[in-house]
Order: C-alpha cells, then structure tokens, then sequence
C-alpha cells in the first residue's frame, strides 16, 4: 500500500516560512520551464489567478487564502484601515474567477475569520488570524485529496485505459489531486492503469499539465486531442472516465472543464462509468441545479491565437466558455472525502 507521503506529487504553491511571500509555480511556462513568481501584492495575486498562473479550485482557493496572508503584511497598521484593505483584498479576489466555488469558500472563511476579532485587535494579531485560517484550508484540502484518493482507486479497473480531462492532479489542488489523486493512488496499490489525457482545448491543461505531472511520477499517460475520445471508446481501450469538479449543484450537477460533458454523454453511449471526484468544498448547496452555476466566459483570443500564431480569420468571432455542466444523470459516482455517492445518495447527504 502506497503512504500518503508517496502520493503527494509537486507542490504548486508554497507561503515562505517568514509569511511575507506566496511562492507560485507559473503553471502557464509549463511543461517548458518551470518558473516560480512571488507575490505580496494583492493585483498580483489576483492577476495571477486570472491568467491562470495557478488554476484548478482547490489550489485558487489555497492560493488566494495563502497570497492573502502575504499581502496582509502590505496592509496598514492601524486596526481599522487593516480591515478595510483585507475587505478590499476580499472583493478584489473574489471578481477573478467566477466558476469554482472552492474560492468563494475560502473567502468566506477569511470574512468571517476577520470580522469574529473584537475591534480593537491589532494588525498583528489580524495578519496571524489570516494566516492560520489559509494554512487550515489548505491543509484541509490535502486531507481531503487523499482521502478521495483512497475512496475512489477501488472504482478503477485493474487494468486498462482510464480517461481523464483538464488538469486535475497536484497541480491543480494542495498536492495529491481529486481525480488525478484517485488515479495515482490506483497506480501505487498495482493497477496495470494507462491514463489517456485529453489535452484540453483551448488552454491545454491535460496536454500541458496532466501529462507534466504524470510523466514526472512515471505513470503511464498519453495524450489525446480532444476529439479523439470517441473513438477510442468504440474500441474498447478507455474502461473508466475519471474528472474533477469546479461547482457541483444540489441536484448533483456538475460543472467542470469545458468539454467535460462531452466526455460523459460519449462514456454514456458506450457503457463506461464516467466518475466525478471532487471535495465536498466544491458542493454549492444554495444552488439547486447546474442552470444556476456562472460559467466563466474566458478571452476569445485563447481561441483565435495558438503559440504565437492566428489560427481564425481576422474578423471572425469566437466563443470561449471555460466550464461546461454536466447532468448528475450521466455521473456513475461522486468520489469524495466522505466516501462514494450516487446521484440520489448525494443529494440526500446534501440535504441532511
Ligand atoms: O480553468 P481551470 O484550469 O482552473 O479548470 C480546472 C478544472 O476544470 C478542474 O477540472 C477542476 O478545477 C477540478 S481540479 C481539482
């Protein structure tokens, strides 16, 4: 049996020991260069955040909750104006990426971590509470990685081809991954697994990422450009679809990377389970179904411009929505810290 400390892969972001720094893999220079930026400032987070230096929501929760510490040192002394630049910092953030509820989570965590401190409290003692309450998220959202991890390897085939979308590994969490964390624990227990990334069209994460990440720990992946699932579903060599969530519903509805429902109607059509593994921070229990869930709707020029060359005739539009949802009635199993759920199991667990 794998430990926890084996399946924990690279470490997107890291807050100095000084507190004073976020340290963030530029997951944008990926797989090219591995370049690491540092952020005090709060624009630099949230630009950071924007342009998808650091991406997947878990780790823009972690990050915003752990850059917000950071920053908080750039903040004024006085008790009243350090509470007015953390409400400022709050709603800067919180206008960066409008899909993955993880975020809005660790922000409210934040809010009301600061507002519970009686007014006169220091700055000192604001930044410390800060703090603590980003390295408690973050370290939530490792415990619970790994604890899906172990829910979830037991649903993949011993053998055979597991699909995956977008990047959902280490990268793209606190370390181990939600999707990509149940695959590598399957790996380490002895599953003979071969991961087929798709590469994720039109940023690339699974092109970039997902096969970075996998390659680096020496499981067996190959990349596959998204229209090419289908095919290799009529052939047999795909036996699960395993992907992440950004926002998962009431009802169960899921929102994740665009294209993601693409994969669970294919996997639908063909008899293969398609699972969703996400932690229970990326449940929304104020929405009653995916209709409801804000789809970010990115830049069209991640669309028109590949590397440094125009793939669309100038003049002609383009659009770029950067989630899709996905019906609870195409998802076989919801892998969560918690343990596996059905459609109706989760939405029973929600409601109690
Ligand atoms: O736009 P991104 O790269 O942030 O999108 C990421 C995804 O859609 C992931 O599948 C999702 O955040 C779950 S990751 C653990």
């Amino acid at each position: 049996m794998p430990t926890d400390e084996q399946l924990l892969g690279v470490r997107a972001f890291r807050l100095s020991d000084d507190g004073k720094t976020l340290h963030l893999l530029d997951q944008r220079a990926l797989p090219g260069e591995e370049r690491w930026l540092e952020i005090r400032e709060v624009e630099a987070l949230a630009l950071a955040i924007e342009s998808l230096a650091v991406r997947g929501a878990p780790a823009i929760a972690c990050a915003a909750a752990l850059g917000l510490a950071a920053c908080a040192w750039s903040f004024p002394e006085e008790p009243a104006g350090f509470r007015a630049a953390t409400a400022a910092a709050l709603d800067r953030l919180a206008h960066t990426r409008p899909t993955a509820v993880n975020l809005f989570v660790a922000l409210r965590e934040l809010r009301e971590g600061v507002a519970a401190q009686p007014p006169e409290t220091t700055a000192a003692t604001l930044r410390s509470a800060i703090r603590e309450i980003a390295v408690s998220h973050t370290q939530r959202e490792l415990e619970s990685c790994l604890a899906m991890s172990a829910h979830g390897a037991p649903l993949l085939p011993d053998a055979g081809g597991v699909l995956t979308h977008c990047n959902t590994g280490a990268l793209a969490t606190a370390g181990v991954g939600t999707a990509l964390g149940v695959i590598r624990r399957a790996y380490a227990m002895g599953k003979r697994i071969q991961v087929f990334a798709d590469e994720t069209r039109p940023v690339l994460q699974g092109a970039r990422l997902t096969a970075w990440e996998l390659h680096r720990d020496g499981i067996p992946v190959e990349v596959i450009a998204d229209n090419m699932a289908g095919y290799l579903m009529s052939r047999g060599e795909i036996k699960a679809a395993i992907v992440g969530a950004d926002r998962i519903a009431r009802n169960g509805d899921v929102a994740n990377k665009i294209g993601t429902y693409t994969v669970a109607v294919l996997c639908r059509h063909h008899r293969i389970p398609f699972y969703v593994a996400g932690p229970w921070t990326t449940i929304d229990a104020s929405l009653a179904d995916g209709a409801a869930i804000p789809i970010e709707e990115r830049d069209a020029l991640e669309i028109h411009v590949h590397g440094d060359r125009r793939m669309t005739p100038l003049g002609v539009g383009a659009r770029n929505p950067a989630f899709d949802v996905t019906p609870a009635e195409l998802v076989d199993g919801y892998v969560t810290e918690r343990g596996v759920f059905t459609a109706a199991e989760l939405r029973a667990a929600i409601a109690g």
